[in-house]
């Protein structure tokens, strides 16, 4: 089945300013005008969305978290509903960085729901904290996806982006250690086969990405051997040229 590969930035709640947003931004969208193949994802601190979209059609804008309602008496959250209206078109849910501020896989549930409502695209991310010798971190990542997706219809299930992000891995993470492209390539086999199981088929033209630490250097390692549609990078993207450059190896690897 065919995928368009894609490569998603994940700035976190970086840069400080507007000027610094704007400035990076616009380093990456000029470097941008050879790519076909690839879909490319911001996902800067919300605020900066209105300002960002006008300097690039090219590049599509993500959120990196939702509220699950649509409007009313919720004071400090924002919805899918205002996020479409604001110009992004996806959104990251359930990363390790918010799941660690008590995020549940039902409260993840609720919010890709609220998302595909409104035609958001939401990347899931999965991923353990370590790596046990029984292999437990399978069953874990099993329930997140099936508690996450909970209730999604078939119809739906294409909409979603998976993200494999091994804890271990992310840059942010004291001790990190490197992820393998064979590390990646297990799990993407094995998230599909959990998908076939509940969603059947319908589930073929599901994105999966990997994501942890990934730079210039390990890109093209992931994508032709960790068995996934694309990458979702963290500090890297902060980098205008390597991020560039991770598109540009993205782009170069598809066929
Ligand atoms: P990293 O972040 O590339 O800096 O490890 C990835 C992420 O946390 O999404």
């Amino acid at each position: 089945m065919e995928r368009k590969k894609m490569v998603v930035g994940n700035w976190k709640m970086n840069p400080l300013t507007h000027k610094e947003a704007e400035k990076l931004f616009d380093a990456v969208a000029k470097s941008l005008l050879w790519v076909k193949k690839t879909e490319v994802v911001i996902c800067p601190p919300f605020l900066y969305v209105e300002k960002l979209k006008k300097l690039s059609r090219k590049i599509f804008l993500g959120a990196q978290d939702v509220f699950p309602g649509d409007v009313g008496a919720f004071t400090g959250e924002v919805s899918s509903g205002m996020l479409y209206e604001l110009g992004t078109r996806y959104v990251i849910l359930g990363h390790s960085e918010r799941r660690s501020f008590g995020e549940s896989n039902s409260d993840i549930n609720k919010k890709i729901k609220g998302a595909l409502v409104v035609g958001l695209r939401p990347i899931l991310c999965v991923g353990e904290s370590a790596r046990d010798e029984n292999h437990g971190y399978f069953s874990l990542v099993k329930t997140q996806i099936e508690e996450c997706l909970a209730g999604i219809s078939k119809n739906s299930i294409s909409k979603v982006i998976i993200a494999y992000e091994p804890i271990w891995a992310i840059s942010s993470t004291p001790g990190r250690k490197d992820a393998t492209a064979q590390d990646s390539l297990e799990m993407a086999i094995f998230i599909r086969k959990v998908l076939s199981d509940k969603f059947g088929k319908d589930s073929g033209s599901l994105r999966i990405l990997y994501g942890g630490s990934v730079n210039e250097k390990d890109a093209l390692e992931f994508l032709k051997n960790g068995g996934v549609d694309g990458l979702l990078v963290g500090k890297a993207s902060l980098d205008a040229k390597k991020f560039v450059e991770i598109i540009k190896i993205c782009e170069q690897s598809s066929k």
